[in-house]
């Protein structure tokens, strides 16, 4: 309740809208403006949450959790001014947003701007261009993301209707992971084991763990729903390092849009997002007068892996069902559970299919996975507990990500020399089986190459990448996210990718800014690099993503006019 108030509150006081003539007198050439420009006021800051009996301070905007919600209309140009009131690195990342023209603005650290430190501002600007639905910002820095994050709805052009019957109500719903220890603390100590993860302490929904953990009986989501009505929520899974299975009981999802784009609406009982997917889902409330369970659980594939397995519930009540009432419990698939998995990705196609490349220019194939590095610490008990004793790494091609100290953007816009190279394999350098056998069969020898390494690509080239999973340690669904750009996914299949027999839908593939690469399997996607800057690839599970799983495109300016990235903003944080 206090929660919403204060979201109203500063929604009122922070939100407004100007006319379009205001921005004749900003500095530099931007994609051509249609909307409104909103601007919005960003603290970031630490706050006392009390959750699972334990009070812990986390890391938020404006005190509230998660985050306040980011409204706009598609074409609008907005502005977040954001000071970092936090004693923390801080960067904000906008994921989905494919920052046409403003690279600048997109915010991973030591990507695209070196990190906003303590007691300074920055301001991201930015235009909708051709952008709608559901997304959500995220701070893009050690592990911050875990409590800094928040939703971003896009509301169509005024006069534009949706492309499904106008619901009667629309809710967010944030599917979160929850530790009590300091996230920044929590990567270090990761890091400095070798080894996996510490499991998360609770799942929450919209920051609640529900009646199923310590201390939560009263700490649950609530949705009230009238008998008749349909609902739309606005699903993200803001989750660190698990997929997570949606469902509720009872009732049926109708999915109509997926990383804000539409979707030929396709109806499921579970759902399930990596960490950076967002979906909307149309839930009609027709079943009897009751409470129903809303329900988040883990989708893990990983062998040997650790996890939380207590369900997150949220409740899904009909007005004049009796409040005392035990919520009809939801169920979940089995936690591994890939046919379920497999179904929704089958089901999903845009809408509509514009600018799909049917010729291509660039052919890549990158594996995807974790590596395991030989131990060379002191203290092998403590700091070398990955496999065998090893230390766990993760890379694409083999090459596991080193992150710079500068930002590569500025490092790039300026030509600066030493800090990347030009040399990120198309291809992978060794081939072998690489879902059921480790470079060289040799189970020891899984060690990556670490080193910042970029894919240069010309302006408007037509790219194909196919993203293959590894079992050189295991195999495992990676959710791998692209900044910068919406691809299409062509294919996907289990084994390894074989052009004579790959499938590949070029009719009404799904439009997508995060890829679920199937658990020993593999995704085709395609773009046209027409965007340029300095574009991040990279696994969304936290883990995954400080271990090396990434890469970097570069994408050079075009000749014509709007093609050329601008001049960094003034206010560019310096390291
Ligand atoms: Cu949502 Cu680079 O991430």
């Amino acid at each position: 309740m206090e929660t919403a108030f204060r979201l109203m509150l500063w929604l009122s006081l922070l939100m407004c809208s100007t006319s379009p003539f205001a921005l004749a007198i900003h500095h530099y050439k931007r994609w051509p403006v249609g909307g409104s420009t909103r601007f919005y006021d960003f603290k970031v800051q630490t706050m006392e949450v009390k959750k699972l009996c334990k009070s812990t301070s986390i890391v938020t905007i404006n005190g509230i959790y998660p985050g306040p919600v980011l409204y706009a209309q598609e074409g609008d140009r907005v502005i977040v001014k954001v000071t970092n009131e936090s004693p923390y690195n801080a960067s904000i990342h906008w994921h989905g947003l494919r920052q046409r023209l403003s690279c600048w603005s997109d915010g991973p650290a030591y990507i695209t701007q070196c990190p906003i430190q303590p007691g300074q501002t920055f301001t991201y600007e930015f235009t909708l261009y051709q952008q709608k639905g559901t997304l959500f910002y995220h701070a893009h820095i050690s592990w911050l993301r875990a409590t800094l994050h928040g939703a971003i709805v896009i509301y169509p052009k005024t006069g534009v209707p949706y492309p499904f019957p106008n619901p009667y109500e629309e809710h967010i719903i944030i599917l979160g992971e929850w530790w009590s220890m300091n996230p920044i603390q929590l990567e270090q100590s990761t890091l400095a084991s070798g080894g996996a993860a510490p499991s998360a302490e609770a799942f929450v929904i919209n920051g609640h763990p529900g009646p199923l953990y310590n201390c939560s009986e009263n700490d649950v989501y609530s949705i009230d729903a009238v008998s008749g009505k349909t609902y739309l929520l606005r699903l993200v899974n803001a989750a660190l390092n698990t997929d997570h299975f949606f469902s509720i009981a009872s009732h049926k999802l109708t999915v109509v849009e997926a990383d804000g784009e539409y979707t030929k609406p396709f109806t499921v009982d579970h759902l399930m997002l990596g960490p950076g997917q967002t979906a909307n889902v149309l839930v009609k409330a027709d079943q009897s007068m009751d409470k129903y369970q809303i329900a988040m659980g883990p989708y893990v594939t990983a062998k040997n892996l650790t996890f939380q397995n207590i369900t997150s519930i949220a409740h899904f009540r009909y007005t004049s069902a009796d409040l005392s009432s035990m919520a009809r419990p939801a169920t979940l698939p089995f936690y591994n559970n890939s046919l379920v998995v497999n179904a929704n990705m089958d089901a999903l196609r845009s809408l509509e299919v514009t600018n799909l490349p049917l010729q291509i220019d660039e052919n890549f194939f990158f594996t995807i996975g974790l590596n395991v590095g030989q131990c060379n610490r002191q203290n092998p008990n403590l700091t070398c507990q990955g496999p065998n004793g090893g230390i766990f790494a993760a890379s694409m091609n083999n090459i596991s990500f080193t992150r710079p100290n500068v930002s590569l953007l500025q490092a790039y816009y300026n030509s600066l020399h030493g800090i990347y190279t030009a040399d990120f394999p198309g291809l992978p350098m060794k081939m072998y089986d690489f879902v059921n056998g480790a470079p060289n069969n040799s189970p020891n020898d899984t060690n990556a190459m670490f080193g910042t390494r970029v894919k240069v690509l010309e302006y408007g080239a037509k790219v194909q990448l196919i993203l293959q999973d590894t079992g050189t340690v295991t195999t495992e669904s990676h959710p791998m996210h692209l900044h910068g750009y919406s691809f299409y996914v062509v294919g996907y299949g289990f084994g390894n990718y074989d052009p004579n027999t790959a499938k590949f839908n070029l009719v009404d593939p799904p439009l997508m800014n995060t890829i679920n690469v199937p658990v020993g399997g593999w995704a085709a996607i395609r773009f046209i690099a027409d965007n340029p800057g300095v574009w991040f690839m990279h696994c969304h599970i936290e883990v995954h993503l400080s271990w090396g799983l990434s890469m970097v495109f570069i994408v050079k300016n075009g000749d014509g006019p709007l093609e050329s990235l601008p001049h960094p903003p003034s206010d560019l944080p310096s390291c």
